[in-house]
């Protein structure tokens, strides 16, 4: 079973004992802003392949490179002038920047599934200060197993990949709880590969740009992680449900009760008093809930599609689609 150091007590033994198992080449379960990541050494092929083997991943989808600092990051990409600008504004945050990685970058090619591009983003959080410490950057999926809702507390990773992991970092529930926003800049337009953490809205009023969408879920090829079923609890889920069919989960949003629901297994609101801030942060624990409720199938009553909304809309969609 996976040790399990709390940061929030003992932030430097969690330091120490996290660089000397990445260093070994085995992947760490820690705490970012977004969600819990598996993070192992972004230059160390053997580490990355664990990353792949623990999670059941598919290799062609390519992986997050963390980093501390701007100079790190520096040593592994080409910045664009618009690119840039999002980084000084956004970073540390749930942002993640496509950008070309230089020939002189150290990050192995099994990180990025041998594109000429790489995915990277500066954390908030624990998580920095781990990578500050090791001084390279870290490859990071989310901490779940493939196809599964993304951990958001050290209880969610080590109930799932607990048994196969050495060390889990526990910094608590992450604060945003929905994965980073991906963005990749062409010829100096915007396009959105992955709505997430970050609101697109805050993206466009600094930029004074529109940022494009993707042409719908899944569709996008480019971001391979992007695959339709994806965020999957283990019952079926029915979205933008109008009433509530006996003994299903029912998850809800602002306090709007719907028909039935009184005959539900269960009943969480995702933000009773109507931020989505807030529901995003409570999503995949809810989900979980509602899934470990027994029900068959979990009911989402309506969501308002602006702002975050929009990221929780993608997941939702995500889970819902047809399974493999
Ligand atoms: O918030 C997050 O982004 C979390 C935390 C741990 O940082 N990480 C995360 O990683 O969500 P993951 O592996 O679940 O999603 C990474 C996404 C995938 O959809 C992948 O296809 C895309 O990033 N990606 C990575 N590198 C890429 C690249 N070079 N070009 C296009 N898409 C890329
Ligand atoms: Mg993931």
């Amino acid at each position: 079973m996976a040790e399990i150091i709390d940061t929030r007590t003992e932030p430097e033994r969690a330091i120490e004992r996290a660089c000397a198992v990445l260093a070994e080449g085995e992947p760490v379960a820690i705490p970012t802003e977004t969600v819990y990541g598996l993070a192992a050494d972004a230059t160390n092929p053997d580490a990355i392949s664990r990353i792949y083997e623990m999670k059941g991943r598919p290799r062609f989808n390519p992986l997050i490179s963390h980093v501390s600092d701007m100079a790190m990051a520096e040593a592994h990409v080409t910045f664009d002038p618009l690119s840039r600008r999002l980084a000084e504004a956004f970073w540390p945050g749930p942002l993640t920047l496509i950008l070309p990685q230089r020939p002189t970058s150290s990050v192995h090619a099994l990180a990025s599934a041998g594109l000429d591009t790489l995915g990277i983003r500066m954390p908030d959080g624990f998580s920095r200060r781990v990578i500050a410490r090791f001084g390279r950057p870290l490859a990071a999926p989310s901490a779940n197993t493939s196809g599964k809702i993304s951990p958001t507390s050290a209880a969610h990773v080590n109930a799932d990949l607990g048994p196969r992991l050495k060390l889990i970092l526990d910094a608590g529930s992450a604060e945003i709880g929905l994965e980073s926003t991906i963005i990749k800049v062409e010829d100096g337009a915007l396009r959105l590969l992955r709505p997430g953490g970050l609101d697109v809205l805050a993206i466009e009023n600094l930029t004074g740009l529109s940022v494009s969408r993707p042409e719908s879920a899944g569709a996008t090829i480019e971001a391979p992680g992007m695959l339709a079923s994806h965020y999957a609890p283990g019952a079926a889920v029915r979205l933008d449900a109008g009433d509530v069919r006996p003994g299903e989960a029912l998850i809800r949003f602002g306090n709007a009760a719907l028909p039935g629901e009184e005959h539900a297994a269960i009943v969480l609101d995702l933000s009773p008093a109507g931020s989505l801030r807030e529901a995003a942060a409570n999503l995949f624990d809810y989900m979980k809930k509602a899934d470990a409720s027994g029900a068959a199938t979990i009911a989402f009553g309506p969501i308002p599609p602006e702002g975050l909304g929009e990221a929780i809309l993608d997941r939702l969609q995500r889970a819902a689609a047809p399974r493999d």
